[in-house]
């Protein structure tokens, strides 16, 4: 009998099975790969604590009641309302949220269904860190400074500027948009 098969010599695994089951464990190794870069400690071996491991994966079952990071604020600095927002927003239109506790400035990406993404753009300009401002009749991002343009997921479309936006997290959670001062696991970019 060939090891991995049974008795009556089928493979446990069928070849879709098998192929889902490599494209699972190769996803899951970038994950962890990404999340260790992202958080040492957990390519350490140690564990996580909470915040950290309620940025990463809001869904774990230890993370049920806690909120990571810090409420978004709008504008007005009134506390964001998840419904409220998505059914005042177009997706493609970064919208402008306060909260992080540096005082930052930063922005929700909202995304088709509509849905708000797991990550946000810090408009620092990655040319030489002026705040970059979102243009509603370019649709794009504008730097003040030396007229880099960003696209609305933060990737470059004009120089000088080289490289993207910076990312925070964003975790939506009991109807509240949670902020994380941290890259997420993986740049979706
Ligand atoms: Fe933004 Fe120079 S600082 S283009």
């Amino acid at each position: 009998m060939k090891e991995g098969y049974f008795t009556n010599g089928k493979n446990p695994l069928s070849i879709k099975t098998r192929r889902d089951f490599l494209i699972y464990m190769v996803g899951t190794t970038v994950t962890s790969i990404a999340a260790g870069y992202v958080f040492p400690s957990i390519s350490q071996g140690r564990e996580l604590d909470l915040e950290t491991l309620c940025s990463l994966y809001p869904k774990n079952s230890r993370c049920e009641n806690y909120l990571p990071g810090s409420q978004a604020l709008d504008e007005n600095s009134k506390a964001i309302d998840v419904k409220t927002l998505l059914e005042s927003t177009k997706p493609g239109i970064p919208v402008l949220v306060k909260g992080l506790p540096n005082d930052s400035v930063d922005y929700l990406i909202i995304k088709d269904g509509p849905q708000i993404a797991e990550y946000g753009i810090n408009p620092t300009c990655t040319h030489l860190g002026c705040t970059v401002a979102w243009n509603l009749q370019e649709n794009h991002f504008v730097c003040p400074c030396h007229g880099s343009q960003y696209d609305s997921q933060g990737r470059v479309i004009h120089g000088p500027a080289k490289r993207s936006l910076p990312l925070i997290t964003v975790v939506v959670k009991q109807n509240q948009v949670r902020l994380v001062d941290q890259k997420p696991a993986i740049d979706p970019r």
